[in-house]
C-alpha cells in the first residue's frame, strides 16, 4: 500500500480536514500516511474499523514496551492514557469514582456559578463583543478542573502556553521544552500540596500514595495531575468553541434550539460528532500483527484512529456532513471507545451544556463578529479547534 503524503495539503487539511478524510474513506478504511510528525503511520478512517481498533487489546499505548522509542524519563508520561493493563486499570480505578455521572452532578451548581461569573464579566464592559475562547471556552473548564484537583492558584498563563504546545505544537522541539517545564512545575505543585493538603482530589491522591505506598508511585502522581489538567481543559475549550461555531453558522439549527431548549443535550452530542475537539485519538502501536479491513498492520507499527473521520462516515451517520441537532448521534467517537474511553465525559457534557445554554440565554443576538478576522486553526492532527472565536451580541 502506497504511503500518502498528507504534508502536501497540510494547511488546507488543518483548516478543513473533512473533505480529505472523505476522499480517504472512499478509497478504503485504512491507509498509510506521512505527516509532519511521522514518516509513516497507519490511519484508520472508517467508523466501524475505528471502533474496532479502539477496542482491540492488540493495540498498545505503553511506549516503554513497544521497543520503538527509548523509555521516557519524564514523570508526566506516567499517566493512564500512556499505559496498558494492569497499570492502566490500577490508575484509572483510583480516580474513576470522582468522575461518575452522580459525582459530577454534585458539581453542577459550582459549574453554573463559574459560568455566570464569566458571562457577567463578558457582558459588563459594554462593548458587546468578545473573543469567546478567552472569556468563556478556556477559563470555564480550566477553573473547574483546578478547583476539582485543588490547585486554584495554578499559574494559568504559563500552563496554557505549555499545554497548547503539548497538544498542538507549533515548532520542532517546542513540545519537548513544554513537557520538561511542565513536569518541573507539577513536581513543585505536588510538594506544596503535600505541605498543605485539603479536601480535594490531589490531596486524596497524595494520601493514597503515602498511606498505601505501592498504589501510586511518585511519578504517577505527577502524571495523573498532568493528564487531568490537560485532558480536563484542552478538549472542553474546543467543545464550546467548535460547538458555537457550528451553531452560529447554521442559523436554522440555532433558531430551533432557541425555540426548544429541550433540544440542548442532543445539540451538544451533535456538536461532538460534527466537529469534535479530538480529531485523532492518541497514538497506538500494534503489539502483534493486526488485520483490519483485510489489511495486516505489522507488529510494532504506529496507528492513528481518525475520530473526526469516523464521525462523518455516512455508512454510520446518514448525510453525515449535515449539522442536525435532532439526529441520532449514538455511537459517535468524540470521547473515544474501549478501555481509554474518556474518563471526563460526564463532566465535559455538563460543562458544554451549561456553557451553551447560559450563553444563548444571556446573549439573544449572539453572532460571529464580522471584524473578527480569519480563524487561526490549532496545528497538527490531534486537536481540532480555533485559537480565537470573535463574537458580538
Ligand atoms: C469535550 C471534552 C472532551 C473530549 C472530546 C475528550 C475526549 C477524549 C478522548 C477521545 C479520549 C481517548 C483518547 C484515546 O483513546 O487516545 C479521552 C481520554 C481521557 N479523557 Fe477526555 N475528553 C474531554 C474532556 C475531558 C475532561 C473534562 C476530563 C477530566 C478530567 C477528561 C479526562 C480524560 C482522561 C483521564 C482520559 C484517559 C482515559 C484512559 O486512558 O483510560 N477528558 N478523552
Amino acid at each position: 500500500m502506497d504511503v500518502i503524503d498528507l504534508r502536501v495539503d497540510a494547511e488546507d487539511f488543518t483548516a478543513n480536514p473533512y473533505p480529505h478524510y472523505a476522499r480517504l474513506r472512499e478509497a478504503g478504511p485504512l491507509h498509510r500516511i506521512k505527516t509532519r510528525d511521522f514518516d509513516m503511520v497507519w490511519l484508520i478512517v472508517g467508523h466501524e474499523e475505528a471502533r474496532r481498533t479502539l477496542a482491540d487489546p492488540r493495540l498498545g499505548k505503553d511506549w516503554r514496551t513497544s521497543g520503538m522509542w527509548e523509555a521516557t524519563t519524564n514523570p508526566i508520561n506516567a499517566n493512564m492514557l500512556e499505559m496498558d493493563p494492569p497499570h492502566h486499570t490500577r490508575l484509572r480505578k483510583l480516580v474513576a469514582r470522582e468522575f461518575t455521572a452522580r459525582r459530577v452532578e454534585a458539581l453542577r451548581p459550582e459549574v453554573q456559578r463559574i459560568t455566570d461569573e464569566l458571562l457577567d464579566a463578558m457582558t459588563a464592559d459594554g462593548r458587546a463583543a468578545a473573543d469567546l475562547v478567552d472569556v468563556l471556552a478556556f477559563p470555564l473548564p480550566m477553573t473547574v478542573i483546578c478547583e476539582l484537583l485543588g490547585v486554584p492558584d495554578l499559574d494559568r498563563a504559563a500552563f496554557r502556553v505549555w499545554s497548547n504546545q503539548i497538544v498542538a505544537p507549533t515548532g520542532s522541539g517546542s513540545e519537548q521544552t513544554a513537557v520538561q517545564e511542565m513536569g518541573k512545575y507539577l513536581a513543585e505543585l505536588v510538594e506544596e500540596k503535600r505541605d498543605s493538603p485539603g479536601e480535594d482530589l490531589m490531596s486524596a491522591l497524595i494520601r493514597a500514595r503515602d498511606e498505601e505506598g505501592d498504589r501510586l508511585a511518585p511519578d504517577e502522581l505527577i502524571g495523573m495531575a498532568f493528564l487531568l489538567l490537560i485532558a480536563g481543559h484542552e478538549t472542553t475549550v474546543n467543545l464550546i468553541s467548535n460547538g458555537m461555531r457550528a451553531l452560529l453558522s447554521h442559523p436554522a439549527q440555532l433558531a430551533a434550539l432557541r425555540a426548544d431548549p429541550g433540544l440542548l443535550d442532543g445539540a451538544v452530542e451533535e456538536m461532538l460528532r460534527y466537529d469534535g475537539p479530538v480529531e485523532n485519538a492518541t497514538l497506538r502501536f500494534a503489539r502483534e500483527p493486526v488485520e483490519i479491513g483485510g489489511t495486516v498492520i505489522p507488529a510494532g507499527e504506529p496507528v492513528l484512529v481518525a475520530l473526526a473521520s469516523g464521525d462523518r462516515d455516512a455508512t454510520r451517520f446518514p448525510d453525515a456532513d449535515r449539522f442536525d441537532i435532532t439526529r441520532d448521534t449514538q455511537g459517535h467517537l468524540a470521547f473515544g471507545h474501549g478501555l481509554h474511553f474518556c474518563l471526563g465525559a460526564p463532566l465535559a457534557r455538563m460543562e458544554g451544556r451549561i456553557a451553551v445554554r447560559t450563553l444563548l440565554e444571556r446573549c439573544p443576538d449572539l453572532e460571529f463578529d464580522p471584524d473578527g478576522g480569519p480563524p487561526e486553526w490549532l496545528p497538527g492532527m490531534l486537536m481540532r479547534g480555533v485559537r480565537r472565536l470573535p463574537v458580538r451580541w
